[in-house]
């Protein structure tokens, strides 16, 4: 039997994660995000309901299943608040069944404006961030310096730190960026206030998650971004600032790398990616455009256009391995339902993968084409109803990855799926 279960993107984010860790907590009893903050956007649709989610675990819209947000997430209160105001007001009971680590560091104000200010100076080369303060967030945790939420709860020690570390960045946002430096006394007014309102749900999220395990309970661990948006594995610079692949989901959330039973990487039948860097099988042509209007590639966070190309096979193998992926799933397929012909890249033209920005311009693609089946596979939860050239495209990605496809999704709806295996056993 699995007890946990980590979902995780294979690509540059938005593969269609929440809708999965959704669909799968119906045989889970808890869910945990172990990485990333707010930049985050999980699109869940049940019953042509749709909800965005960006710190909040995708296991909330399911009664009686707890979320927890894991010490590796980095959490900005404004945004924390906002979503568990929304939520409740649509009616979903939140604050009973969401726990918050007391481990895990605060995105502060001065991280969200040094976001800013970095990404307008580097002008044509930004990354392309969210702007939601992810990066300058970890860099205070790496540097020690950190404020973390367990920090809110006790007023003098959140002065005597936040005066500190304050101090260090009004000196950079002041005289490096010629910009207004942050009042001390409304920041720390601004994160009491909304210590107040979180503190009944911060607790010891590591120790409550591995009494789930002695109770032989299931949980879930839910990833965000994907594996080459991973900080060490991913096209650096143009990354986001955590780990995103599976080592994160037990350094995350303080399970052990022996608790992790199953790793599913989900990618979409087609590539898309949000922001600046490399991208092998970017198209700029009708397919590309019939790919982001089939497809809504609109980014759940910021509404920014989805770049999109062809699936990468190279990249997703590389991302099998980093993860240790025992199953993937694949989404999106109805998308590619109208194509005539459809490609996927499996080679980059040289053996080795690209471990620098030089080597990843290097690269040139080369595709294996596939006919497409050119009928509606959109909402089918049969394998048998599946066309077979749909079918070939599937077996092929399980021939080259060398992973087997458990999940193939069909729709954005809860319901919208082909369960080959289900991963929580
Ligand atoms: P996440 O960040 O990985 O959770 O993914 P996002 O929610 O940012 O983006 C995935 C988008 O694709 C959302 O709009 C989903 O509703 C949608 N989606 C997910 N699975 C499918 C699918 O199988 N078919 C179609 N057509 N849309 C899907
Ligand atoms: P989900 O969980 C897609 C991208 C940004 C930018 C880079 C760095 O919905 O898949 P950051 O704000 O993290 O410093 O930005 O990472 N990015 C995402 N792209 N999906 C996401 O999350 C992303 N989170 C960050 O666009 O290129
Ligand atoms: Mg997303």
């Amino acid at each position: 039997m699995k007890k946990s279960v980590v979902v995780l993107g294979t690509q540059w984010g938005d593969e269609g994660k929440g809708k999965i860790v959704d669909l799968l907590t119906e045989g889970a009893d808890a869910v945990v995000r172990y990485q990333g903050g707010h930049n985050a956007g999980h699109t869940l649709i049940i019953n042509e309901q749709k909800t965005v989610l960006h710190l909040i675990p995708s296991g909330i819209l399911r009664d009686g299943v707890k979320c927890y947000i894991g010490n590796g997430v980095v959490i900005e209160p404004e945004a924390l608040i906002k979503e568990i105001t929304n939520l409740e007001a649509s009616g979903v009971d939140v604050q009973s069944r969401l726990y918050i680590s007391k481990s895990a560091p605060v995105i502060m104000p001065y991280h969200i404006k040094l976001d800013q200010l970095r990404e307008q100076k580097k002008g044509k080369e930004a990354i392309g961030t969210t702007g939601r303060g992810i990066g300058p967030a970890y860099e205070d945790k790496v540097a020690r310096r950190g404020i973390r939420i367990g920090d809110l709860l006790d007023a003098d020690l959140l002065k005597n730190k936040l005066e500190k570390v304050l101090e260090y960045h009004n000196f950079v946002i002041a005289n490096y960026h010629q910009s207004e430096p942050l009042d001390f006394e409304e920041v720390y007014a601004k994160a009491l206030q909304q210590a107040d309102f979180i503190k009944g749900m911060c607790v010891d999220v590591t120790g409550a998650l591995h009494q789930h395990l002695e109770d032989d309970e299931k949980l879930l661990m839910e990833g965000a971004q994907g594996s080459l948006l991973d900080i060490d594995h991913g096209t650096y610079p143009f990354v986001t600032s955590s780990n995103t692949t599976a080592g994160s989901a037990a350094t995350g959330s303080g399970l052990g790398a022996t608790h992790i039973d199953y790793v599913l990487g989900i990618t979409k039948a087609y590539t898309t990616r949000v922001g600046s860097g490399p991208f092998p099988t970017e198209l700029f042509d009708e397919d590309g455009a019939e790919l982001a209007k089939r497809g809504v590639e609109f980014g759940a966070t910021t509404g920014r256009p989805r770049r999109c190309g062809w699936l990468d096979l190279v990249a997703l193998k590389r991302a099998v391995q980093v993860n240790g992926v025992t199953g993937l799933c694949v989404t999106k397929l109805d998308v590619l339902d109208t194509f005539a012909t459809i490609k996927a890249c499996t080679s980059y033209g040289d053996d080795a993968f690209p471990g620098s920005a030089h080597e990843w311009a290097q690269v040139k693609p080369e595709y294996q084409s596939f006919e497409g089946w050119q009928s509606s596979t959109r909402g089918l939860t049969d394998l048998n109803e599946l066309p077979p050239q749909a079918k070939a495209f599937v077996d092929f990605i399980e021939a080259f990855t060398g992973a087997p496809v458990h999940i193939i999704s069909t729709g954005p709806d809860r319901c919208e799926n082909i369960l080959i295996e289900d991963p929580m056993g």
